[in-house]
């Protein structure tokens, strides 16, 4: 059998991770400024999760949700502690558009209404309504298609407001990501965010704050959308919550009640991926990753603005995206065949830094000094 190829892959066979360091089959050596897309959150390799995952695997790997799994009640009260949302209920599940989707339908079980509201360059996964919620034809099969979503320009509260004018009764939710990834790193400003929350309470629909990819404290805050000062009523989270294994989850406010059997999920919630979530949070609370993720970030960010040859640096704490010319397209590439340090992109020319947390400031500099020599180069 071969596999089903969807992916364009790069010929490069990684076997071992430590950090921010990766190595190659050959042995060689890696920078990881991508984190495998946003989901390496505390390091590769990381001790404690490994010991906690390990752990738990001795103990027992997997049983169903028929039964009580006080990991997962500790997941829960962690979370709520590190995200400011105690009083928030957790729903957990596999994956970055499964959290979407669970949000979305709780959403409209909720308000029995029918219409999303999402925005242009969204990405919300390519599940069924995942999918039709992002804004990307190309992804979306036939059988995605549907009339319940509608696309308004990301950052336009005028848009948002007038919409919401003519048919703020029909719309059960609005989706945002408080920074959008896929879509090239554009941060959703504090006013946009802020207007969202003030049509939603106007008009009974439901906020719905995707953190798969901006959350988890990759930006300083552990949900991006803390920036603008407003409550959503969802937050959807999954990259960076297992480090690698695969875990999400839904953070829904009190004002929404759950009844048996409204959601579920085989997978969700099993002892090694709550024992892989608990392990993330407790090594972001102990380290202080947040701030470290803030404080380099923000090192980052003002050196690569003094680049002249950068467009544009956008995002915040360790989620960066830097827009070159065309001509520059090239430097991704460079950096990861001439330099070995992974970076990830946008289309068509903004590369994207997603790394650890963790990631030391002499990880940043060798990046910032691999970027400075091709950027150099380019002129002569
Ligand atoms: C903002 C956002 N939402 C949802 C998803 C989908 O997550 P997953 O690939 O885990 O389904 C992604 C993935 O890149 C994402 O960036």
């Amino acid at each position: 059998m071969e596999l089903f190829d969807v992916y364009p892959i790069n010929d490069i066979e990684i076997v071992k991770g430590q950090g921010s360091l990766i190595w190659d089959n050959n042995g060689e050596q890696y920078v990881d400024m991508y984190g495998g897309h946003a989901v390496i959150s505390i390091g590769h390799s990381n001790t404690h999760y490994v010991q906690s995952i390990s752990n738990q695997l001795n103990k027992i790997g997997f049983y169903s949700n028929s039964i009580k799994i006080p990991l997962q009640v500790q997941l829960a009260q962690k979370l709520g502690q590190i995200s400011g949302r105690e009083d928030y209920q957790l729903f957990l599940c596999n994956s970055g558009a499964e959290a979407n989707e669970n949000a979305l339908k709780l959403a409209s079980f909720a308000n029995g209404r029918k219409i999303i509201v999402s925005f242009t360059k969204a990405f919300h996964g390519r599940t069924s309504l995942a999918v039709a919620a992002t804004d990307n034809p190309k992804i979306i099969a036939p059988v995605n298609q549907t009339n319940n979503v509608v696309f308004l320009p990301f950052g336009d509260a005028v848009a948002l407001e007038n919409y919401f004018a003519q048919n703020g009764k029909q719309v059960s939710s609005v989706i945002v990501e408080g920074i959008q990834g896929v879509g090239g790193i554009h941060v959703a400003s504090d006013t946009f965010l802020q207007s969202i929350r003030n049509m939603c309470d106007a008009y009974g629909a439901y906020f719905i704050a995707d953190s798969v990819q901006c959350g988890y404290g990759r930006t300083g805050k552990f949900y991006a959308h803390d920036y603008a000062g407003v409550d959503a009523d969802i937050y959807t989270m999954a990259k960076g919550m297992g480090n690698g294994f695969p875990v999400a989850g839904i953070s829904i406010s009190p004002k929404l009640k759950p009844w048996h059997g409204m959601l579920g999920t085989t997978f969700g919630g099993n002892h090694l991926a709550c024992a892989a979530a608990l392990a993330v949070l407790e090594e972001i609370e102990n380290h202080h990753l947040m701030q470290n993720a803030s404080t380099i970030g923000n090192y980052l960010i003002s050196e690569l603005k003094k680049f002249p040859q950068v467009i544009e640096v956008r995002g915040r704490g360790l989620m960066i995206g830097i827009a070159l010319p065309p001509e520059l397209a090239h430097i991704k590439n460079d950096l990861l065949f001439k330099h070995h340090i992974f970076t990830g992109e946008a289309k068509p020319n903004v590369i994207r830094l997603l790394p650890a947390l963790n990631l030391t400031q002499a990880h940043a500099d060798t990046f910032l000094t691999a970027f400075s020599t091709l950027l150099n180069q380019t002129l002569k």
